[in-house]
């Protein structure tokens, strides 16, 4: 794996409403500083999420979303992250819908991991154990993880990259659950890197670009040169 371009770290804030794994094993990852990214910040959705207190163990700065209106809280969150200097928004089990003045905002910089293979078993509603609830019910033989961009909708942003994890006959959504965390904690910090270095972009039309194919320590292939996604608008005339 080339090293990327030797600039600063990307400044990375990260938004959670639960027990904040996901944003432990980017805190892990990107603890070196001289590493392509950095955490610089914390938003949590309610003050006891167990991501606020791995972000006090770790030194990040965290801020509780407010309750109030629509404006309030887009305010608040585009303060924020202009106090942290955010450059690239990483949701990571956060259960509030994120304002469109910050997607617009972060547009192609703000993604988000879901526990399944979307666009299936996605959507508004579609967290936690529901997820592997449904995925069970429907009797699929795979099940994944999941990392996409965020647009204005729940779970439906361009994906970035996906993996496979088996669902076993024995499975229940707890045990279902757990595998399927165990891929998320390798996916979410090697796609934060392609990010930080580049290699992965959205472009004007929606469509995810990679500059080149990207291993993660032979355990995953995501990426590949090329876009994927929206048929290409001038093939469509
Ligand atoms: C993860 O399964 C993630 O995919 C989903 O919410 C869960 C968050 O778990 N969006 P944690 O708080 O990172 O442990």
């Amino acid at each position: 794996m080339s090293e990327g371009p030797s600039t600063d770290p990307r400044r990375v804030v990260v938004f959670a409403s639960g027990g904040g794994s996901n944003f432990q094993s980017l805190l892990d990852r990107f603890s070196d500083p001289a590493g392509s990214a950095r955490i610089v910040g914390l938003i949590a959705s309610r003050e006891t999420a167990g991501a606020v207190d791995r972000a006090q163990r770790f030194g990040v700065p965290a801020a509780v979303t407010p309750v109030g209106s629509a404006e309030e809280e887009a305010t608040f969150l585009l303060d924020a992250l202009e106090r942290w200097r955010g450059e690239l928004i990483v949701l990571a089990g956060y259960l509030r819908l994120i304002p469109e003045e910050v997607v617009k905002a972060f547009l192609g910089r703000i993604i988000n991991i879901h526990p399944a293979l979307l666009p299936s078993f996605g959507g508004k509603g579609m967290y936690g154990s529901r997820v592997h609830e449904a995925v069970l019910s429907a009797g699929v033989r795979l099940s994944g993880a999941t990392v996409h961009f965020v647009d204005e909708a729940y779970d439906r942003g361009p994906i970035i990259a996906q993996w496979p994890v088996p669902v076993r006959s024995d499975d229940v959504p707890q045990t279902l659950a757990a595998r399927v965390l165990e891929t998320e904690h390798a996916l979410l910090p090697t796609v934060v890197e392609a990010l930080a270095t580049d290699r992965v972009s959205l472009d004007a039309d929606g469509r995810v670009c990679w500059t080149e194919e990207w291993f993660e320590a032979d355990r995953f292939q995501v990426g590949d040169s090329g876009c994927f996604g929206l048929v290409d608008k001038r093939e469509q005339k």
